[in-house]
């Protein structure tokens, strides 16, 4: 099993030196959070989140996960410095009106380009705050017309294993793969991410084009998307393919519905000290939950 539990990752590889950061964070419209009370303690107690700060960029572009460059988190930075992410061409096919292998420029040509700070929770149990530049992916999809029967969007990585060398090995079923039901890609708060801290966005994250949906789990999160197909039946993904009992189509934050090997109550967020209570669906349940009402999220985790 290649994601780590939480235990086995050494405090100082998750503590950088920015411990006491005190920028604050600008949060996009669909970022509120709740505010911290009058001491750190009493919102602890009443189960408060202190306000949330954007994580150091040093930070969330030098500790990644993106098993085609390493395994480890330093390595995608490093592994991934002279990957080729232009030009890219963005294949759309399956139930949609408009199939076509996209130009990436020509796919995002006259689409709104928005920045939305968002809370970002790895399965492994830690957290960061990042601000993303991307398109919303009902933008996309309403250029290229789903089809009524489309119900599920499937949306897979570049398979180049003479650029990536983690293909190089089985370490999971490559290309890396991942999906959505249409009502969650249709999201307002779903993007395809082509920035970060106002800049295009690194090659270790996903560069030039990858998916963020705050309130699932960050392995949702496919970098380096060529392909966006439409499909009537829910699509394999790479994560429940290969361990099916520890992760689910869904994946949904869910602090009451722990991983089969650790807890999901708490997490980490990258550059603190105290673990944070983990919110239902990442803070982001009054825009998101009623997607999933009369869903048993036990079930479909
Ligand atoms: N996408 C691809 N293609 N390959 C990966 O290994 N890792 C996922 C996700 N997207 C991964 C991927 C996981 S487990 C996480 S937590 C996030 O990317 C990490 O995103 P970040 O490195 O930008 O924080």
């Amino acid at each position: 099993m290649l994601i780590r539990r939480p235990d086995d990752i050494a405090a100082s590889e998750i503590t950088p030196e920015s411990l006491y950061l005190s920028r604050r964070a600008f949060m996009g419209a669909a970022g509120a959070v709740a505010l911290a009370t009058a001491s750190p303690g009493a919102a602890r107690a009443l189960g408060v989140q202190p306000k949330d700060e954007i994580t150091p960029e040093e930070d969330a572009t030098s500790y990644n996960n993106f098993y085609e460059f390493g395994l480890d988190k330093e390595e995608p930075k490093e592994l991934a410095k002279n990957f080729k992410t232009r030009p890219w061409t963005v294949q759309v096919d399956g139930l949609v009106k408009k199939p076509a292998a996209y130009a990436l420029d020509d796919l995002l040509k006259g689409l709104a380009v928005m920045d939305r700070t968002y809370r970002h929770r790895c399965v492994e149990a830690w957290s960061m705050v990042i601000p993303w530049r991307g398109v919303a992916l009902k933008d996309i999809l309403a250029k290229v017309e789903p089809l009524p029967s489309a119900k599920y969007v499937e949306l897979t990585t570049l398979l180049d294993p003479t650029q990536m060398p983690g293909q190089r090995r089985g370490t999971l079923n490559w290309p890396y793969r991942e999906g959505l039901r249409l009502d969650e890609a249709m999201h307002p708060l779903t993007l395809l991410a082509t920035g970060m801290y106002g800049k295009t966005i690194p090659n270790q994250n996903g560069a030039p084009l990858r998916l963020v949906t705050p309130w699932k789990y960050g392995f949702k999160g496919v970098k380096s998307i060529v392909r966006i197909r439409l499909t009537e039946t829910q699509p394999r993904t790479t994560w429940s393919d290969a361990t099916p009992n520890e992760y689910g189509f869904f994946a949904n934050v869910n602090p009451t519905v722990d991983h089969p090997r650790w807890s999901q109550a708490k997490e980490r967020r990258i550059g603190e000290f105290l673990k944070r209570n983990t919110l239902m669906f990442n803070g982001y349940a009054d825009q998101v939950a009623s997607m999933y009402s009369g869903m048993d999220l036990r079930k479909f985790y």
